[in-house]
């Protein structure tokens, strides 16, 4: 186990009903006047919106309201959250929603009181300062931006799609209430159950495999990830299985799993090249597509062998790599998810163009078991065609 430092400073209140408890959170808090951000009306449809607006009245808090948050956010949303939060004299960015909306209110946050541009964040030239608190009311199972220290944009003008990683970015509080996530339709359950599946398995696929505690957590939640996304597309309102997935989708992401691991998201950010060229890819799907390839690249190339036949065996009960990686294809499948760049209408051509992007042309790679340029992007990319 390599050493390490972790912070997770986000105080979790998670169960039945608590999205009520908003407004005695923020008051206790002290705030003021929050600024409830959400997406594209599901908030508003389940009744969500409503029922916070009341738990801050009763509080005696008022708050502005803004919707309208895309997936795959948008910088341009996000200038305009911070114009409006800036407006109405809000203290702190209430999300209610998901990876897309508390994404977007942690960005705008960093710009409310410094009045700088969200996406010079992105840049990493600056360090966000004097930041607004985020509070979260979570509504789906997938990211765990909820509790985690990522925020990504999309800057349509230029088609790049970027993250800030910092401890800045880290949410005051997020209420997880799995009933919330009763209403999701069938493909958003199964985007989140891919995602939170690979926010453990990048990390598990480390270079440094001699960590058997956090194997074991990381086994542990994959397993119970994988039952628990078969219930809950069976059964919708099933609570424990909601409930589980909840909570894995914030273990998955705050860092833990990752502990004293040397690793990287790099299917991410193969993935997020697809949203950029094509915003209506939601993340999970495009990740469906985009690991059994990557794990496929590393078995060619004969490296990751020992976490590859562990990951088989531990997971899927397989005795092979390749029987492993087909138990994957065939989860995802089941779940519903795409198999193909083709099924997102992505071409050859534009799985050259994702690489080429994705490495700057080839002049930056990024660090695994083989070091990821240009060729290695291709040859991964075309895995998925
Ligand atoms: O916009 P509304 O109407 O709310 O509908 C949303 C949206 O269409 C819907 N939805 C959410 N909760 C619902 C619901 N519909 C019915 N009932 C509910 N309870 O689901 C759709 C997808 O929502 P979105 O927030 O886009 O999904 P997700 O949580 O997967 O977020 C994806 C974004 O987060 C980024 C992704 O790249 C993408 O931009 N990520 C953020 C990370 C982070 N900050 O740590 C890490 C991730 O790896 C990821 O990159
Ligand atoms: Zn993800």
């Amino acid at each position: 186990m390599l050493d390490f430092e972790l912070y997770i400073p986000t105080r979790v209140y998670f169960g039945r009903g608590r999205c009520e408890e908003a407004g005695r959170i923020c008051a206790g808090c002290g705030f003021k006047r929050p600024l409830i951000v959400y997406g594209g009306g599901s908030a508003v449809k389940s009744g969500l919106l409503e029922r916070v607006r009341r738990s801050l009245e009763q509080a005696g808090i008022g708050c502005a309201v803004l919707g309208g948050v895309q997936a795959n956010p948008t910088l341009e949303f996000c200038v305009k959250t911070v114009e409006f939060a800036r407006e109405q004299g809000c203290d702190m960015l209430l999300a209610l929603g998901g990876g897309s909306v508390i994404d977007n209110a942690k960005m705008a946050a960093h710009c409310v009181r410094t009045g700088r541009d969200p996406w010079e964040y992105t840049e990493k030239v600056i360090k966000p300062t004097d930041s607004l608190p985020v509070g979260v009311i979570l509504t789906i199972a997938a990211t765990g931006s909820e509790t985690s220290d990522s925020a990504v944009l999309t800057n349509t003008a230029t088609g790049v799609k970027r993250g800030l990683s910092c401890d800045e970015n880290k949410p005051l509080f997020a209420i997880l209430d799995p009933e919330l996530s009763f209403s999701l339709p069938p493909y958003q359950t199964a985007c989140g159950v891919v995602d939170i599946l690979m926010h453990t398995m990048e990390r598990y696929m480390c270079t440094n495999p001699d960590n058997e505690l956090i194997d074991r957590m990381s086994e542990g939640l994959l397993t119970t990830v994988i039952e628990a996304g078969r219930t809950a597309m069976a059964k919708p309102d099933d609570y424990e299985a909601r409930a589980a997935l909840m909570f894995a989708g914030s273990l998955s992401h705050n860092g833990l799993t990752g502990a004293g691991r040397r690793c990287g998201l790099w299917a991410h950010k193969l993935q997020h090249e697809m949203s950029a060229l094509d915003p209506r890819i939601a993340h999970g799907a495009g990740l469906a597509v985009v690991w059994p390839a990557y794990l496929e690249f590393f078995a060619r190339r004969g490296v990751f062998t020992e976490r590859l036949e562990r990951c088989a065996r531990k997971i899927w009960g397989e005795a092979t790599i390749e029987g492993g990686i087909a138990a994957t294809r065939a989860y995802f499948r089941e779940l519903g998810m795409p198999g193909r760049l083709a099924d997102f209408g992505l071409t050859a051509q534009d799985a050259e163009y994702m690489s080429r992007r994705c490495t700057k042309d080839g002049t930056v790679s990024f660090p695994s078991a083989v070091e990821l340029g240009l060729d290695e992007v291709r040859e991964i990319y075309s895995l998925c065609l």
